[in-house]
């Protein structure tokens, strides 16, 4: 469900914790099921200060001190599950990578923008997750090796080639920072296009299967979409280049529909 997420509380940016022990946690909450919380709102909670303390800590400690209804996604603490990725002082950031320390007071965390609300800090992420599955992720070589433990072989500089595509944790970061993607409910999006580029720059990707794609990320919600605002690159926790790959397979799809009479 789409919420309207304007409230009668807007945080003031800036303000001076009063309390150096304590840090200022300004947290946008919303839940649907129950009645005086349907208006979207923001709870303050001020929690025991602890060197090296992360956003997710900060959270945690409001939830299990204050707060037990407050929602969040949360689980590996190492910024390798991407389920907490959230907006923190208007910023996109995985909120276990997020160090309380580095962060002006009182902190606002918000959850991702361009995805429905589910509660407080949980957003709808099936859409999301539509849109890599639309690419179909998977290897569809056009030779399998004669027996199922010969290793079909990559060479260093193809590896090296599609690295950093491969580091995709799915936090769909890239995908709240899209204009586009705000726009266009149907465009697949930096990490569904991310995750095309994995497949298709493989050298073991099989030609036809190449080819059908190609056809599919250029389509009218696919790579031509993106207007190279830069927003996705600019967001995405794991330094993966997303501007740059959607603009190598906008090269790709460019060639395969080149002409030469
Ligand atoms: S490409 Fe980056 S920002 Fe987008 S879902 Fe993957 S890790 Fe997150
Ligand atoms: S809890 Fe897994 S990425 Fe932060």
């Amino acid at each position: 469900m789409s919420v309207d997420r304007r409230t009668d509380t807007e945080p003031e940016a800036g303000a001076e914790t009063q309390d150096e022990n304590l840090v200022e946690l300004k947290v946008f909450r919303y839940d649907p099921d129950v009645e005086e919380k349907q208006k979207p709102r923001y709870d303050e909670f001020l929690i025991p200060r602890e060197r090296g303390m992360s956003v997710l800590e900060a959270l945690i400690e409001a939830r299990d001190r204050f707060d037990p209804s407050l929602t969040f996604r949360h689980s590996c603490r190492q910024a390798i599950c991407g389920s907490d990725a959230m907006l923190i002082n208007g910023q996109h950031a995985l909120a276990c990578k997020t160090l309380v320390e580095d962060l002006a007071e009182p902190i606002r965390v918000e959850p991702l923008a361009h995805l429905d609300v589910e509660k407080d800090l949980v957003v709808e992420m099936e859409h999301f997750y539509d849109q890599m599955a639309a690419v179909e992720p998977f290897f569809d070589p056009d030779e399998l090796p004669d027996d199922a433990l010969t290793e079909q072989r990559q060479s260093p500089e193809n590896r090296e080639q599609i690295k950093l595509s491969t580091r995709c944790i799915w936090c769909a970061s890239c995908m709240s920072s899209c204009n586009i993607a705000a726009g266009d409910n149907e465009y697949l999006g930096p990490a569904s296009i991310n995750m095309a580029y994995r497949f298709l720059m493989d050298e073991r990707e099989g030609e036809q299967r190449g080819a059908e794609r190609i056809e599919h990320i250029a389509d009218d919600h696919g790579v031509w979409r993106c207007q190279t605002q830069f927003s996705c690159t600019e967001v995405c926790p794991k330094d993966i280049p997303l501007t740059e790959h959607i603009q190598a397979l906008k090269r790709e799809a460019a060639k395969k529909n080149l002409k030469f009479w």
